[in-house]
């Protein structure tokens, strides 16, 4: 392990991308001081971070801690961890299970603060799970885990704080143990032990700036969207020939009105399942011949082809991004797209300019193929097709234009995404990823508003493990991360795969306004910041669709209107400040049944001078406000009385916009008072609470 234990402020790196959902300490009120102190203090000393490629000078005893600390992915078998710092940890659940057992011991260090501080998580057994504080050979404090065998308790990591002023100066040792031989969690985890003059802030919740906190600039692509030949998405969507709402081609006005209000910086089309039985060419030029969508089982008018496209991209001031076919397509037929998108020459650059185009459309973003590893797939392809074909495909591509950007399907799968980075990674500007956590019920109902909290730390957790494989192969920072489709919610499309169960009908459930509520919304937020924090490696994510189907505007024939989730991507794109700056959060424990998640989400961003600070707080608890002590005096010295916050909330957790009712949940402009260092933030709500220094 790198760094530690010396005399250093905590490093800018150490807080690259941090995973914060750094959990309650309900109830170990005796270990945490209550004051929120302003003064200033003397820099952190770091203890153990655990993000290197091994343990470094700490000692391990046992078979339990296995030879290096776990990625926060890797689950063992549990459900979600959370509540540690950076991407990896201390998990002795991981290496070798819950029966293995052993010791982890820190070089012997001074103390030298007043405070250590650490994160814990794990089995609750004292004396055989825990974290013990050895000063001058003598144990003189120990923590045990969280969660014990009548499973009381949560599988995250909780912060501890041991009062150590009265050792100023002694020799100390840190001890993680994992004596328990076997049962159920038998295992301990631990993160992030430092030594602080800073007291944390007493209550459950808190927010504060770490020392040397580096601001990061993320891409606005994150906020992007995809929009795909399915259901109304297209058609009845975004293009209408013949409405009155409509323009001289076919476009609908007050969708690109709307879309523009929201600034959408970049949308993949066609596809979707549907691009991989798609031949550009036939949705191109003044004849379109109507075919059967092989994939969705309907006819397409081919009235929408690549031209439309562009326009359309260009009137909602969206950068394009093409996907290509790659099931029953060619490179050479991928190619020939680019061609025609973007060179004056050649055949097709040619038939472009004679379509009545003479300029280029200059489509930067180019992905090879759309989930081609699975079986519902058109063209679907094995392990061993996948990267050859992304290969030749790539060279023909950057070939025809080398200046495009290349992105190609993958998943957060060793078997798939490492061959494919080994055959092509050396081509690729990305990796597309894609993610629906909450599919609907047997029953045909969305998941309820508390289950689909319980989901809100999953996108995280793909978009670690793909970050870890491209650590693995080499390409960490040269190839970034597109999480091109996500929506928390899954499309409904009985059939998928399996024809003999197609139901078209049932699609029309897609259009139930009724499902999109501040479970969506809050989904949503929680996966903005998990791009912000991860935002050095994922720079480009497009929401699954942009209109009807799950998407944030739902489209009808005489109007529109703005899902819950219209308003986040909306408020993102307005409010956030353009650098990710990390902080710490610690939280309470929302549950349903035994599974849990942090009850608020955080992420702040500041302005390059770093003087404006918009902090983004989700309070995914249904009923109960989350009072958050916020300690942001090293960034705006005191902090005001009361400040001006945008909250999205709604009246329930259950809320949501409609025909004739558009404006149930809408943002409000709202004071809140800051008393003590705490604010209260409301629930089933987000918050953005802007600080100028
Ligand atoms: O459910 C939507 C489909 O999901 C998209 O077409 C495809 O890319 C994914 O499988």
């Amino acid at each position: 392990m790198s760094r530690h234990p010396r005399k250093t402020r905590i490093s800018a790196k150490l807080y690259r991308a941090t995973t914060l959902f750094l959990t309650a300490f309900l109830a170990s009120a005796t270990v945490v001081d209550s004051s929120f102190s302003q003064e200033a203090s003397k820099p952190s000393i770091m203890i153990g971070d655990f993000e290197g490629k091994d343990y470094g000078d700490w000692t391990v005893e046992g078979d339990a801690f296995g030879t290096a600390p776990v990625w926060g992915y890797k689950l063992g078998g549990m459900g979600s961890v959370f509540g540690y710092r950076g991407e990896k940890l201390v998990n002795t659940l991981v290496p070798n299970g819950d029966a293995a057992t052993g010791t982890l011991t820190s070089p012997e260090f001074a103390i030298e603060r007043d405070y250590i501080v650490f994160h814990i998580g794990g089995g609750a057994f004292p004396g055989e799970t825990g974290v013990s504080l050895i000063v001058d050979g003598k144990t003189i404090k120990t923590e045990t885990g969280l969660f014990n065998q009548s499973r009381v308790g949560h599988e995250g990591l909780e912060p501890r704080v041991w009062n150590v002023k009265e050792f100023l100066g002694r020799k100390a040792k840190i001890v993680v143990f994992d004596k328990k031989a076997g049962g159920d969690w038998g295992h301990i985890k631990a993160d992030y032990f430092y030594q602080t003059d800073e007291s944390i802030p007493g209550g459950a919740n808190y927010v504060l700036l770490p020392d040397d906190a580096q601001p990061v600039e993320y891409n606005p692509m994150i906020l992007g969207q995809f929009i795909e030949h399915f259901h109304r998405q297209v058609y009845g969507g975004i293009f209408e020939p013949g409405s009155p709402l409509a323009d001289e081609i076919g476009l609908r006005k007050d969708v690109v009105e709307a879309l523009r209000e929201l600034r959408v910086p970049i949308v993949r089309w066609p596809g979707g399942c549907f691009v991989s039985a798609y031949h550009w060419i036939y949705g191109t030029g003044a004849e379109r011949q109507p075919y059967f969508d092989k994939a969705w089982h309907v006819e397409d008018p081919n009235t929408f082809g690549t031209a439309e496209y562009v326009k359309w991209c260009r009137l909602i001031g969206a950068e394009p991004y093409i996907c290509t076919n790659a099931g029953t397509g060619t490179p050479e037929e991928m190619s020939d797209w680019v061609e025609y998108c973007n060179l004056n020459v050649g055949k097709y650059g040619r038939k472009r300019i004679a379509d009545g185009d003479p300029e280029p459309f200059n489509v930067k973003y180019w992905s090879v193929g759309n989930e081609n590893w699975g079986g519902h797939e058109m063209g679907a392809k094995t392990v061993e097709e996948w990267g050859p074909l992304v290969r030749e495909s790539s060279k023909l591509m950057i070939n025809t234009d080398p200046n495009i950007k290349l992105l190609a399907a993958a998943l957060p799968n060793e078997n798939w995404t490492v061959p494919l980075l080994k055959t092509a990674g050396h081509l690729l500007d990305y990796v597309s990823i894609h993610g629906y956590w909450s599919w609907i019920d047997k029953d045909k109902k969305p998941a309820p508003y508390i289950r689909c909290m319980m989901l809100t730390t999953r996108p995280e957790l793909d978009m670690l493990h793909t970050i870890d494989m491209l650590d693995r192969t080499g390409f960490r920072g040269r190839i970034k991360i597109a999480f091109d489709e996500w929506n928390l919610r899954g499309w409904h499309h009985p059939g998928i795969g399996n024809p003999k169960a197609l139901d078209l009908e049932a699609r029309k459930l897609n259009d139930d306004n009724s499902v999109y509520t501040m479970a969506d919304a809050l989904f949503s937020a929680c996966f903005l910041n998990s791009c912000l924090r991860r935002c050095e490696d994922v720079t480009m994510a497009c929401f699954s669709p942009v209109v009807n189907v799950r998407g944030a505007l739902y489209v009808y024939p005489e109007g529109i209107v703005k899902r819950t989730t219209f308003h986040v991507f909306k408020l993102y794109g307005e409010l956030l400040e353009k650098n990710y700056l990390p902080v710490d959060f610690a939280s309470e424990i929302l549950k349903d049944g035994e599974q849990s998640t942090p009850k608020i989400d955080v992420a702040l961003t500041c302005d390059d001078a770093k003087e404006r600070f918009t902090l983004v707080v989700v309070n995914k608890d249904p009923e109960n406000a989350a009072q958050t002590a916020l300690r942001f005096d090293k960034l705006v010295g005191k902090l005001p009385e009361e400040i001006k916050a945008t909250v999205l909330q709604g009246s329930s957790a259950d809320s949501y916009n409609d025909v004739g009712n558009e404006n149930a949940v809408v943002p409000e402009e709202i004071t809140l008072k800051i008393e003590d260092g705490k604010v209260s933030i409301p629930p089933h709500a987000l918050c953005f609470l802007r600080f100028v220094k």
